[in-house]
């Protein structure tokens, strides 16, 4: 199973939202593989750098050219699952990563410009392949975060789970993954199993 982390923009989230759900598709005895298709290798970093040992199961291709990440597409088994990690602003790679996807997980934040950015991506998306909004960093507090959870299901723009603004996932690789973003991620991951199951 190829699971796209997409976005047209950095700092929207997808290399946290990579490296988490890497965490939870590698556990019970699994193995995943994060492929990091940003140039700027910061999920390849992260998974290097960080002590966790939820991580240790993970896998990691460094993918950042369109060659590579066939390449290590081709190397996930059937029945193994691999997470794409996007770099932004990079269409044509993007594009080739959606070819070959079975789930599309668009991260992004809160605000007014950020909802034409998630319908662009979501037009990138093949038609038979599922894709769902997590939002990142959200204050689900705010009035903000109320209008856009409106404004998504008056659309019909599925959200998969919302990831509260903390301190401790900022941190990344300098420290433990989050016990509240895993449970937060887990419920992301459980849309993806049931949308695959589909
Ligand atoms: N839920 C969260 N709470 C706090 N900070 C977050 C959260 N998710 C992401 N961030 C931070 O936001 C920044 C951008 O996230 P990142 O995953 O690197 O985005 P992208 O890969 O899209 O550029 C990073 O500093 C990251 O630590
Ligand atoms: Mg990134």
């Amino acid at each position: 199973m190829i699971i796209v982390t997409a976005a047209l923009k950095g700092g929207v989230g997808k290399t946290t939202t990579s490296v988490y759900l890497a965490a939870l598709a590698s556990s019970n005895r699994r193995t995943s593989t994060l492929i990091d298709a940003d140039p700027q290798g910061s999920a390849a970093d992260w998974i290097a750098e960080s002590d966790d040992e939820q991580l240790n199961r993970i896998e990691i291709a460094e993918a950042p050219t369109e060659r590579l990440l066939n390449k290590a597409l081709d190397k996930v088994p059937p029945e193994g699952i691999g997470i794409v990690d996007m770099p932004p602003s990079h269409e044509r790679l993007l594009n080739k990563a959606l070819e070959r996807a079975r789930i599309v997980i668009i991260p992004t934040r809160v605000g007014g410009v950020e909802t034409p950015r998630v319908k662009a991506v979501m037009e990138l998306v093949p038609d038979d392949v599922p894709a769902g909004l997590v939002i990142c960093s959200a204050r689900t507090y705010t009035r903000s975060y109320q209008e856009a959870m409106q404004l998504y299901a008056q659309e019909g723009i599925p959200v998969w789970g919302t990831i509260p603004e903390r301190v401790s996932i900022t941190a990344g690789p300098t420290g433990p993954l989050a016990a509240d973003g895993l449970e937060s991620y887990k419920k992301v991951w459980r849309k993806i199993l049931a949308a695959a199951r589909s």
